[in-house]
Formats: structure tokens, C-alpha cells, sequence
């Protein structure tokens, strides 16, 4: 049996797990630092990269505390995308340990890792082509994979990824730092047909563009405002009635956008990944269009969306040889 390291600090988590070769997690560390950058409403990069400097010697340890580090066949690291003070971080302890025990390392793609969160998932037990669909905090893509280490990039952010404009429109209703759980969480309280918000749909190109919504929220919070109502001390259920406006929205414009691709790609089957594929209201309307459309739907566990370094070692089987 062999087993990985993988380390991931590209943005604001400091995380460190082990997996083996059949897909089974020995350990999984998190540090998250989501209170550090709160009040800023976004991840401070030089805050970041100092958080993972503090933190990942701890979260090492951690991940080793039934393990012995001489069985450890390779190290992978989160290369890029990411910040590039906080993944420098990541790559310094990799390789110091790489050196130290004579292990070799390998600098992987964080958006591969989204990819094999739903793989490591699924123990594997996925098949090839399906279409990926990766939503996180700064990137939205949709891809065609074709094996364990070929996909092909079909479209990407022009502007703001989900995530982000989860986060922004979070921050403009005064809300907290991520915006993904606090909207899904006062979205369940609220109408997702009370504002009619804009859907990015953009059929014409595999490409994504948030933005828009973003600004027309933006500019609903700041028509209230005009009307004398200040976005500090709107209502309740008008901010719930904003959130379940806005999250249908998204939710409509990828659910189109992917029934549209499985068409046209003529490919049945769709993976759903990265910190936005968290929410329960998105899990549950694209399971309901699987059924209707025939289409099988694969999400990570839970605890998987969002960044972690398990899909960051699990990337050691095929991508090392
Ligand atoms: O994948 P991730 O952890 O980090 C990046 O690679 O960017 O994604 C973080 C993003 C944040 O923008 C956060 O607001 C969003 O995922 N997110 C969610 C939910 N949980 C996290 N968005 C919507 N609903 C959620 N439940
Ligand atoms: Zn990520």
C-alpha cells in the first residue's frame, strides 16, 4: 500500500492529510483562518501567508500523530493556483520534509485537487469522460475530463467566480466573511422569487461572468437606500428574500449552463466541485435535474468542497511517475 502526504495553503486554509492508495483518508487537518480575514470581508494575502507560516508546523504534526512519516511514498503540494506568499509557504515545508526523509515531492494543480475531491469520494469509482464543474472561491470552470490526468478547459471566470460573488454580496448586506454559508443559511428563510435577478446564462460561450448579478444586487440594496432604508438595519426578511433571490439566480445559471453542455458535449455525466458545491440548496436542485434529465451527478463529501489537503494528496496516484 502507499501512502501520500499532500500539504495545501494556497488561500486562507492551512491543511495537511494523508490518504492511501485505495482512496481511504488517514488524517485530514484543517486550520481555517476564516476569523482572521472576517473583517476584511476577503482574504488578506500577507495575513494569509503569515497564518499559514504559524500554523502549518501544527497542522503537520497533527496529520502524523498515529503515522509514521517513513511510510509516506510521496509529497505532493499545492503549486497554483493561489496566492503566491501563501503557497510559497506550503512549498518550503514540502520540500524541507521531502529533503529530511529522503521523499520525493511533487507540485500538483489546486483545481485538480477540486476535481479529485469528487473522485476521492467516490473511492475512484468514477467513470470517464464526465463533465466538471469547479465553483469555488476564485474560479469557476467548466472542463471535459477524459481521464485520472487529462482534462480539457472548455470555459472559465471572465469576472467575478461564484464564490466571490457569494462573498461580495454578503459583504453588501453587511453580512460575515465567507458569504456562501450565511446567505444558504438566511436564504432558507426567504422567497428565491421575490427579486427577479439576472441570469449570466451566456449559451454562446462555456465562460462564466458573476459580476452582473453582483452589481443588480448592488443595486436593489442601494435603490432601498434611497428609499431611506439603510442595508444595516434592512429587514430581516427582506435580507432573507435578497439571498434566496440571489441564490436561485446562481442556481439557475449553472444548472442551465450544464444541462446545456451535457448536449452538447453529449456526456451524461457531471462533477460538481469546489467551496460553492457545498450548498444544500445547489446539491439539491441539480439532483432533481439529474432526475428529469438522466444524468448522473457526482458532489464530494461535504467536508470535501471546500479546500482541503486530501484531494491535494490524493492527486499523488496518477499524476507522480
Ligand atoms: O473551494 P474554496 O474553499 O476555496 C477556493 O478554492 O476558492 O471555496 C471558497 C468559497 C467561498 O467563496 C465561500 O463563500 C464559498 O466557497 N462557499 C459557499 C458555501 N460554502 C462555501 N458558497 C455557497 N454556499 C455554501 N454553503
Ligand atoms: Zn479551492
Amino acid at each position: 500500500m502507499r501512502y501520500y502526504l499532500g500539504i495545501e495553503t494556497s488561500c486562507d486554509e492551512t491543511a495537511a492529510a494523508i490518504v492511501d492508495d485505495n482512496y481511504n483518508i488517514i488524517s485530514n487537518i484543517i486550520f481555517s483562518q476564516q476569523k482572521i480575514h472576517s473583517p476584511y470581508f476577503g482574504v488578506v494575502p500577507e495575513l494569509a501567508s503569515r497564518m499559514h507560516y504559524e500554523k502549518i508546523h501544527f497542522v503537520v504534526k497533527k496529520a502524523f500523530k498515529n503515522f509514521d512519516i517513513k511510510k509516506i511514498h510521496l509529497i505532493t503540494y499545492t503549486e497554483k493556483p493561489g496566492l503566491k506568499g501563501a503557497l510559497l509557504i506550503g512549498k518550503i515545508v514540502a520540500k524541507t520534509l521531502g529533503y529530511i526523509f529522503s521523499i520525493p515531492t511533487l507540485g500538483v494543480d489546486h483545481l485538480w485537487g477540486h476535481i479529485y475531491s469528487v473522485i476521492l469520494s467516490y473511492k475512484g469509482k468514477i467513470k470517464f469522460p464526465f463533465i466538471s464543474l469547479i465553483i469555488s472561491g476564485g474560479h469557476t470552470e467548466l472542463s471535459l475530463v477524459k481521464s485520472f490526468t487529462k482534462r480539457k478547459i472548455l470555459g472559465n471566470t471572465r469576472d467575478d467566480a461564484v464564490g466571490e460573488a457569494f462573498d461580495k454580496v454578503a459583504k453588501l448586506l453587511s453580512l460575515s466573511y465567507p458569504g456562501g454559508p450565511v446567505i444558504e443559511k438566511l436564504a432558507k428563510l426567504g422567497n428565491p422569487k421575490s427579486i427577479n435577478f439576472p441570469r449570466p446564462y451566456m449559451l454562446d460561450s462555456w465562460d462564466f461572468s458573476f459580476s452582473g448579478l453582483k452589481t443588480a444586487v448592488l443595486y436593489y440594496v442601494n435603490s432601498l437606500k434611497s428609499s431611506k432604508i439603510q442595508p444595516s438595519t434592512l429587514d430581516r426578511q427582506l435580507i432573507s428574500d435578497i439571498c434566496a433571490s440571489f441564490q436561485e439566480a446562481v442556481v439557475e445559471t449553472l444548472t442551465t449552463k450544464i444541462i446545456h453542455a451535457t448536449k452538447k458535449l453529449n456526456c451524461n455525466r457531471v462533477c460538481i466541485s469546489g467551496g460553492v458545491s457545498a450548498n444544500e440548496y445547489l446539491r439539491e436542485k441539480f439532483l432533481n435535474l439529474a432526475k428529469k434529465n438522466n444524468l448522473e451527478v457526482y458532489f464530494p463529501q461535504k467536508n470535501l468542497s471546500t479546500d482541503n489537503a486530501a484531494m491535494i494528496a490524493a492527486l499523488g496516484k496518477y499524476f507522480y511517475n
